[in-house]
């Protein structure tokens, strides 16, 4: 089981866990995070699931495929070293404990 952490914009941490093979963002849609709207259901062509990767965890994680660079350009303030779409990061044991906050708002 992997644990996560997703904070909320007003800075509430909403413990979440997961199984290994499912990605972020079905994670947070499990937990009932808000803010991700996931509106294409992980199909990497809506940007709604945009998170900010927090700490030291963006170096961990597998690199940021053209599609999803290409969709973060229309993510809401994106962060150019902390932004991923949260459907593209599968989860892993290597993963356990990685924090992710949501942004205020999406698209
Ligand atoms: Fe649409 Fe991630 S859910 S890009």
């Amino acid at each position: 089981m992997i644990t996560l952490t997703f904070i909320a914009p007003d800075g509430t941490e909403i413990p979440a866990t997961a199984n290994s093979g499912v990605s972020l963002m079905e994670a947070a849609r499990a937990a009932n995070v808000p803010g991700i709207l996931a509106e294409c259901g992980g199909a990497c062509s809506c940007s709604t699931c945009h998170v900010y990767i927090e700490g030291d965890w963006p170096a961990k994680l597998p690199a940021i495929g053209e599609d999803e660079a290409d969709l973060l350009d229309f993510a809401f303030e994106p962060d150019a070293q902390r932004s991923r779409l949260s459907c593209q990061i599968m989860l892993s044991d290597a993963l356990d404990g990685l924090r992710a906050r949501v942004p205020s708002q999406q698209g």
